[in-house]
């Protein structure tokens, strides 16, 4: 667990100001919309009932995953309190919750920009969760960085084929569905 980083990550953030900053640029948009679309096509997510957005942070995609997927139930899961406390205030009709350990029973879960910041084990353990609290067809899409820099104890860069091992050795079969410049991935999985 790596609370204590993101602890102080976003208590140095708010002291700035810039928690609650949720500005999209142009091209972030238009880079997000065409995940999205790809990403419903390719699951061939139909109906939702249940989306989590787990490690959610600023609640950054929140109106991205509604628009696309429709579900009838977002949650987003952090575990930095006064993080989900903003996101509550900025975000009415969105639900906001500390995460706890318990990943509520859902058909979609999406997660951007967390497991560069877990190790192999911890991803792991994540992903096993994850498959539990899927539904039977449940989908499971995650967008990562891909690439071969140093590995520090707070980032872990993964090539596509180290994505792909700890993705099956969870209990999932995935394939990375989309690449931009070799740098960011798009993995999709299902149970
Ligand atoms: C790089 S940020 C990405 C935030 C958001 N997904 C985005 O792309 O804007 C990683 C987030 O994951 C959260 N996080 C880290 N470890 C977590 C864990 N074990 N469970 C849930 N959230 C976690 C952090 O607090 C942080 O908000």
């Amino acid at each position: 667990m790596n609370k204590k980083f993101w602890l102080g990550r976003y208590t140095s953030l708010k002291k700035n100001g810039i928690v609650g900053s949720m500005s999209y640029g142009d091209e972030f948009q238009e880079r997000v919309d065409i995940f999205f679309a790809e990403m419903k096509h390719e699951l061939k997510i139909s109906k939702c009932s249940t989306l989590v957005d787990f490690g959610c942070g600023t609640g950054k995609y929140a109106k991205l995953l509604k628009e696309h997927f429709k579900p009838k139930k977002y949650i987003g899961l952090d575990i930095i309190d006064f993080v989900i406390e903003d996101n509550k205030n900025k975000l009415p009709g969105f639900d906001f919750k500390v995460y706890d350990g318990t990943i509520p029973k859902c058909d979609v879960i999406f997660l951007a920009s967390l497991f560069q910041h877990m190790d192999d084990k911890e991803v792991v353990t994540t992903l096993k969760k994850m498959k539990t609290s899927l539904s039977k067809d449940g989908k499971l899409f995650i967008i990562d960085f891909i690439g071969k820099a140093a590995n520090n104890s707070y980032t872990y860069y993964r090539d596509v084929k180290e994505h792909g091992q700890l993705i099956t050795q969870s209990g999932f079969s995935g394939k990375v569905a989309y690449m931009n410049n070799n740098d960011i991935a798009v993995m999709e999985c299902t149970k």
